[in-house]
């Protein structure tokens, strides 16, 4: 598998705050790679800086083996898409046109052709029979669902999932983490996540980052089951409270 982005001393700040300190990191095409780590630690403004809605201070992205910074916008974003805590759907917006309308503007398909693709992606996430309705009219779980439709529909290479279950009431958190495991092997994946057991069961590598640093990576195994990091441990074993410090792979 060859690399499909290279992230090389990226460091990035907001004011003097030094929120990223030089983070070196390799995502192979088709990888799944989990990311975890205490709030602040800089999760959201790494992958971020991946799809430019930051502007990394230093270092180089490069996808594809171009730097980032060097392509469109626009064009990146269809490439490397993004799914938000949020879901960031449009609210004036059907399901069905929330997944047509960047299909449009930015690759400037036909209504028919967008339309087409909508209705297979919304197929395969369970949300056809939710086409019509608003995003005020259904659930969070069909929200992040829809989301992940959207974004599917811009054909990326690398989708970056930003904690996708983070606003979801804990029964709805099993259906989304389904529709991104089916994914796996279609696509490359980053998924910034607390749900350990996830990372534990899906991720091809899970990275530990804490105060602006890529402190520990591994297979999810070596990494939760035996760190190689004090952060990591204490990070984990904070993280375990409740489930026996154990990680309990489950397949939702
Ligand atoms: N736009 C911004 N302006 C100023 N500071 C910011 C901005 N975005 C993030 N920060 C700061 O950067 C640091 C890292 O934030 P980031 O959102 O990347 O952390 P995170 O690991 O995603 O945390 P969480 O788990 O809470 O989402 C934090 O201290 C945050 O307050
Ligand atoms: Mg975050």
């Amino acid at each position: 598998m060859s690399d499909i982005i290279r992230v090389e001393g990226l460091t990035k700040r907001f004011g003097t705050h030094e929120v990223l300190s030089g983070i070196d990191l390799n995502v192979r095409r088709g990888e799944v790679v989990c990311v975890i780590g205490p709030s602040g630690s800089g999760k959201s403004t790494l992958l971020r800086c991946i799809n430019l809605l930051e502007r990394p201070d230093g270092g180089a992205i490069l996808f594809e083996g171009q730097d980032v910074t060097a392509l469109p916008a626009s064009r990146l974003r269809a490439s490397i898409g993004m799914v938000f805590q949020q879901f960031n759907l449009f609210s004036n917006m059907t399901v069905l046109r929330n997944c047509m309308a960047g299909q449009m503007k930015v690759l400037h398909r036909s209504r028919q052709e967008s339309e087409d693709k909508a209705r297979y992606y919304l197929e395969k996430v369970g949300m056809l029979p939710f086409r019509d309705a608003r995003p005020a009219q259904i659930s969070g779980g069909q929200k992040q669902r829809a989301a992940i439709a959207r974004a599917l529909c811009m054909d990326p290479k690398v989708l970056l999932f930003d904690e996708p279950t983070s606003a979801l009431d804990p029964e709805m958190v099993d259906e989304v983490l389904g529709v991104i495991r089916n994914l796996k092997g279609s696509l490359t994946m980053m998924i910034v996540t607390h749900e350990m057991a996830f990372a534990y069961d899906a991720a091809d590598r899970v990275v530990f980052m804490d105060e602006g640093r890529m402190v520990e990576e591994g297979a999810p195994r070596d990494l939760f089951l035996n760190p190689r990091s004090e952060r990591t441990r204490a990070f984990l074993k904070r993280t375990m409270r409740g489930i026996g410090g154990q990680v309990v792979p489950v397949s939702p």
